[in-house]
């Protein structure tokens, strides 16, 4: 069975074609990096315009990639959420159009359903049941996952997204957005112990997450370092960029494994953009290797948002049965467990 899937739940316009929900045959994304990078963040109005005027050449070149045309296409998958509403709709009516004018089955996909099985692209996944975790710029959550479908939800983030987190503190540093990579580049010349950022555990056994306490603590450092900047001054920005991604990858460590722990899991999977992240996939694996945890970890292609994760999420639904029809809508909030 192929599957073509479409993923505009943020800035990217994404489009893949994915083979029994294994097989990747194309995987085609159109960032929109340069429009909202000046912006230090996604634009919602823009992005939304970015994906009308991207989605019909990125899905004609995920169908020319591998020779394929429209009607070698046996279903359609869409992301209907969580995400950008206006951005979601895009991709959403193109799907509907699609599956329409083509005659094969529609099915919408949670976003968050979607990082977690893209680890189903890799030669080596997960058996079942494994803790995932998908940390990305719009959510940090934690997952009991038993089955393709069957999810609960372990932990999220009670303020910021850990990407979010990056962007904040690179907007702050004036680094431009995506904050992640660039701060990731800066930390490797910088002291990770030079500041002694605050990690918030929250309390006993929880799997929660909060990002909002170290993001203020930064800020009010940076303010501090900056009036006293001279030549002498010993901390450098690669100091504060070390010091602030150790602390964030402190917290995901030791969720991970707390979630791990409680629910008994022997496999862990990570997930979602700042998943490529070189920090957080060496530290991990060093801790899941010590405590005697299988570590998978989404390769950097299907860490951010594409289009094949959703395909593999949508196919694992129609081989069940499941199909969607025209009214099909968009959420901007869609928590897994409420599929
Ligand atoms: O999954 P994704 O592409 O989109 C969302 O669904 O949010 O993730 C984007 C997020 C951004 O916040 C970006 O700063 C972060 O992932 N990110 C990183 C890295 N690369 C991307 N964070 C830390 N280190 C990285 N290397
Ligand atoms: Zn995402």
């Amino acid at each position: 069975m192929i599957i073509l899937g479409i993923d505009t739940s943020c800035d990217d316009t994404c489009a893949a074609i994915v083979e029994n929900g294994k097989k990747l045959l194309s995987n085609v994304i159109n960032s929109q990096l340069i429009v909202h990078h000046q912006y230090g963040g996604v634009v919602p109005e823009l992005a939304s315009r970015e994906h009308i005027r991207n989605i019909v050449p990125v899905v004609r070149e995920s169908l020319r990639k591998p020779g394929l045309s429209n009607k070698d296409i046996d279903a359609i998958a869409v992301t209907v959420g969580p995400g950008l509403i206006g951005a979601l709709l895009v991709g959403i009516y193109f799907a509907k159009a699609f599956g329409y004018a083509n005659n094969i089955p529609l099915i919408g996909v949670n976003h968050l359903e979607g990082h977690i099985l893209s680890i189903f692209l890799e030669k080596k996944s997960p058996p079942f049941p494994f803790v995932a975790l998908t940390v990305s710029g719009g959510h940090t959550n934690l997952y009991h996952v038993r089955n393709f479908g069957d999810y609960t939800v372990l932990g999220q983030t009670l303020d910021d997204a850990a990407g979010e987190a990056f962007d904040k503190i690179a907007k702050l540093l004036e680094l431009g957005y995506p904050g992640g990579p660039v701060i990731e580049k800066l930390a490797v010349t910088g002291r990770p112990e030079a500041i002694d950022f605050p990690r918030a555990y929250l309390s006993k056994d929880s799997l929660d997450f909060s990002f909002s306490g170290l993001k203020t603590a930064v800020a009010l450092y940076v303010r501090k370092w900056r009036d006293q900047k001279t030549s002498e001054n010993k901390i450098k920005i690669a100091d504060i960029a070390a010091s602030f991604q150790v602390a964030v990858v402190d917290i995901l460590i030791n969720k991970v494994f707390a979630a791990a722990t409680q629910v008994g899991a022997n496999s862990v999977m990570l997930a979602g953009g700042v998943a490529r992240n070189n920090h957080l996939r060496s530290e991990l694996q060093k801790k899941m290797t010590k405590e005697g945890i299988d570590l998978y970890i989404s390769s950097p292609e299907f860490c951010t948002d594409n289009g094949a994760m959703i395909a593999v999420a949508g196919y694992h639904r129609i081989i069940k049965g499941e199909r969607d029809d025209l009214t099909l809508d968009a959420r901007s909030r869609f928590p897994l467990d409420q599929i």
